[in-house]
Order: structure tokens, then sequence, then C-alpha cells
């Protein structure tokens, strides 16, 4: 059995590092080194990372380092890219990295290269095809989780580059209100519906899902089913029983977890956005960084340096949540895809082997606009009790063609770290900040699908080593099961609630 991060003469170490207060002043290890922002940041694939301002010294970034020997960095990369079964509770593999491979890297071996490039080029035909047709000017994704946050994240990101093609939506609560909004002002003729959803069971989507074909069919036909809606999924009885088109079903396979799937046919929603060429570049942005993350050594590997940064925060610094803050409107979504990433990949309390963790796992992911978020929780995250680490998203270019704004959205940001990093030692009490809030600025030059490409693996990656260091299996996620099992058991009277039966009642 391999030995675990937690436990090992490394992590003794660390503790003895962060309990001898190592790193936790930086107003004095900027006052005291010049270079220090420049000798810990580092760039790939477009990126870069500057991680000067978390709470470290030399000696305990070489701790850090040495947890790649550890947790047997190389070889557990490798074990993926090979398509070995490192979803162990589910004995399956994990190649997202498969998904935007270019050709002839035969990632997860030949036949899995042959299968993704196949379902690649029937998806991006696909979507040139309903571009170029005119026929669609709005195109509703229905889904939820992995098949709405992903390509919903991009759209928003990249979408309104290209001005032509269809509108593209997304809507995923069961409420059904977003959707009812958007039928209200679609037309029925001219609206194409994506069904998005690996297993076609998933009660939210399927909801919304019976919902729109029958609005289609009382206003179009039940013909109009078999032309307006398409389905991206595995389960192919279920599409049969909606009545999807075969030639309108698009694969995804069981060895791509939902919230690592933008890359495959669910990010079907986002190839029609972008066109195949955007897309292909999105692709191409998160294969460099795939690259970059296999073949560089820890010292200078951003993924693993995100992941290690993060446990030091989380187990040594008592930094149980972590702020996505983005000084880029277009990137608003970001903390939300990466709630799901993070939380619902290593939001576990137990190892691999079911033994229970005795050390702090996922953080609570949060954030938003960081713009937005200085006129909101600054005060808390500046002068409160709020135990957060930072990471400051950045983006150089305006994607909005306003370089003098995007220069004021950036200025701010700066300010920001900088009051966060340094803190104001003021004797007035109510005016004293602190400083020395752990923070990472991950800056873009511009909003292109290749950087928002390389953006997400970075976080997919930075999920992989987190995992490895705490043992847990970041690709299952028995705990959204038993949520819905109740949903449905109360549903069919199976199951009766005891903790909520006056509240069942109140709002049958
Ligand atoms: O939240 C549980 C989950 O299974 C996610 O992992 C997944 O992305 C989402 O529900 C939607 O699942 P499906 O694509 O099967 O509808």
């Amino acid at each position: 059995m391999r030995p675990l991060a937690p436990g090992s003469a490394v992590w003794q170490r660390l503790q003895q590092l962060a309990d001898a207060g190592e790193g936790r002043d930086l107003p004095k290890l900027f006052r005291a080194d010049a270079d220090r922002e420049q000798r810990y940041t580092r760039s790939a694939a477009g990126l870069r990372l500057d991680f000067s301002r978390q709470r470290i010294t030399d000696v305990v970034f070489a701790e850090l380092l040495r947890l790649a020997d550890v947790i047997e960095l190389r070889e557990r990369i490798e074990q993926m890219w090979r398509g070995d079964r490192i979803n162990t509770t589910e004995d399956r593999a994990v190649l997202h990295v498969a998904l935007r491979q270019a050709s002839g890297y035969a990632i997860g071996g030949p036949a899995i290269e042959a299968m993704v490039l196949q379902e690649r080029e029937r998806v991006l035909r696909f979507a040139d095809a309903i571009r170029a047709s005119g026929e669609f000017d709005d195109v509703i994704n229905i889904g939820i989780g992995g098949s709405d946050l992903g390509p919903k994240l991009i759209v928003a990101a990249l979408g309104q580059q290209l001005k032509a093609g269809p509108a593209v939506h997304f809507v995923s609560n069961v409420d059904g209100c977003a959707l009812v909004a958007l039928l209200e002002r679609v037309d029925p003729k001219r609206t194409l519906f994506i069904v998005c959803s690996k297993t076609f069971t998933t009660q939210e989507t399927m909801s919304n899902a019976e919902l729109a074909r029958e609005w289609l069919a009382s206003r179009c036909g039940e013909g109009a089913i078999a032309s307006q809606f398409v389905a991206v999924s595995v389960n192919d009885r279920a599409m049969d029983r909606f009545g999807i088109a075969t030639d309108r079903r698009f694969r995804m396979w069981d060895w791509v977890g939902g919230r690592f799937s933008l890359w495959s046919s669910v990010g079907l929603a986002a190839a029609i956005a972008l066109g195949s060429a955007g897309f292909r570049r999105l692709l191409a942005g998160a294969c460099e960084l795939d690259q970059h993350f296999r073949e560089t050594p820890p010292a200078s590997n951003l993924p693993f340096l995100m992941a290690v940064l993060g446990v030091w925060n989380t187990q040594f610094q008592a930094r149980h949540s972590l702020a996505v803050l983005p000084y880029s409107e277009r990137l608003a979504l970001l903390p939300s895809f990466l709630q799901q990433l993070e939380m619902e990949s290593n939001g576990k309390s137990v190892t691999g082997n079911g033994e229970r963790v005795e050390w702090s796992t996922a953080p609570v992911i949060w954030g938003g606009s960081g713009n937005d978020a200085q006129h909101s929780y600054y005060q808390a995250l500046h002068q409160g009790t709020v135990s957060a680490a930072l990471d400051f998203i950045l983006v150089k270019e305006s994607p909005c063609g306003r370089p003098a704004l995007q220069r004021l959205a950036n200025a701010n940001a700066a300010a920001q770290i900088e009051a966060f990093t340094m803190g104001n030692p003021s004797d007035d009490a109510q005016r004293r900040h602190e400083g020395s809030r752990p923070s990472s600025v991950i800056l873009m030059n511009a909003l292109t699908p290749e950087s928002v490409g390389a953006l997400i693996a970075l976080y997919e990656h930075k999920v992989l080593v987190q995992s490895l260091i705490w043992g847990v299996n970041a690709f299952d996620q028995f705990g959204v099961e038993l949520g819905k099992r109740l949903c449905s058991g109360f549903a069919s009277g199976e199951l009766q609630p005891v903790s909520t039966r006056l509240l069942s009642s109140v709002i049958e």
C-alpha cells in the first residue's frame, strides 16, 4: 500500500514549520527580500502563477516539493495517461486528458484515441452545421452539474467573441422557472434543445427536458422532437424512450466524470457558440497545460504548486476555504464551476481504502467577481475572522475593447492584493489590517480559447494532485446519491421521512 502523505516525515516537518510560524509574516518577508515576487513566479501554457504571497519561505517550499516523491507523482500521472483504473471505487479509468489530445498522442491507448477523435469530429461538424444553417435563433442546453457548469462557463468566457451563430442558453434548476422564462420568448420553430446528461436519468434534467418536449410537441407536433432535440449521454435506451433521433445522439463515456467532461460532447453547446475552430483552440490550450503537467519538474509545475500550496493552507494554516476572485466579468462563473470540480472531487472524509481521514481535505470553494466582492465581503476578508485563502485571476487585455477600464480593474486587484498582503498597522484598532492573507495570482495575457482551456486544466490537475496527497478518490461522488434516493423514495412512498414529516406535509 502506498504511503499516505499525511503522517509522512515531510508532513511532520511541515507541521513543525507551521508551529514555528514559518512564513506567517508576509510584510516582513517582502521587506526583507526584494526578489520574492520574482522567485515565486512560474509560467506555463500562457498562464503566469505568482505564489509569492503565500505564507511560505524557502524552507517550507523545499518541504512542499518533497511531497512529489511521497505521492510518487510521476508514476501516478503515467497511470492516468495510460488509462489505468485509478478510479478504484468505481473500477474505471480517468481519461479526461484523452478528450483534448491531438491526433497521434494515443492517450488511453489507440482505441480510446480513435473513439475520442471520431466523436469530436461528429460534434464539431454538427456545431458548424447548426451555425451555418441559420435554422435556429436559440439553443437551450438542459443539464445540471458537470452537464451545465463547464459549457456554461466556456460560453460566458468566450461566446461573445463570435457574433455569428445562435444564442446559447443554459437551464438546470428543477423548479423550471429558467426554462419557462426562456420558452416565453423563443420561437418554437427556431429553437434547438440539447438534453445533456451522462445518465439521462437525472431528475432535474429530465423534468426540464419533458417540459421542453411537451412545449415543442404542442406547438410544432411530435415530429419536431426528432429534428429539434439532440442528446449527449451514454444511455441509449433512455434516449430511445425520449425519441432522440439516432443521428442526433452524441457519445460520452464512463471514464470521464461529469465535472471533467466539458471537453467531450458535453461541450456541444459551447462548440455551437464558439464554432469548431474556437473549440479546437480550447482543447489545444488544455492539451498544452496537460503536457506541462506531465513533463515539468515539481518546482516549476503549476498544478503541483497550486496543489501543495492549497494543502499548506488548509492543513497547516487553518484556511478552510478558498475564495476564487476573477477580475474579469467573463470569468464570473469560474468559482461556481470550481465548486463542483474541487468539492465534488475532494470533499471526502475517507481514503480510497475506506479509512477515515484524520486531516483536512477539500476546503470550501467560493468567491465571485473580485471587483464586486470589494463592495461585498472583502470587509470580512480584510478585518474579519474569516480564514480564507485567495486565488486572484487577472486578465491583462480587455476582452471587450475597453483597455482603460481593464487597467482600472487590474489596478483595483493589485491594490487589494497589496492590502491583503501588507496590511495596515494603524494605531487605530478600527482601521488596523493584519495583512498576511495568503493568496496566489494567476495572470492571463488575454481571454482566449487557449488560455481558458489551460486555466481549467490547471485546476483539474491541481485536484488530482491534492487527491493523491489526501489519499482520497477524486473521481467518484457517492455523497450525492443519498439525497437523490430519499427524494425519489419519498415521492413514490417507498420511504417515509423521519426528521422532515411536518416539513414534507407543508411543502407538498
Ligand atoms: O451531482 C451529481 C452528478 O452526478 C454530477 O457528478 C454530474 O455532473 C451531475 O450529477 C449530472 O449528471 P448527468 O450528466 O448524469 O445528468
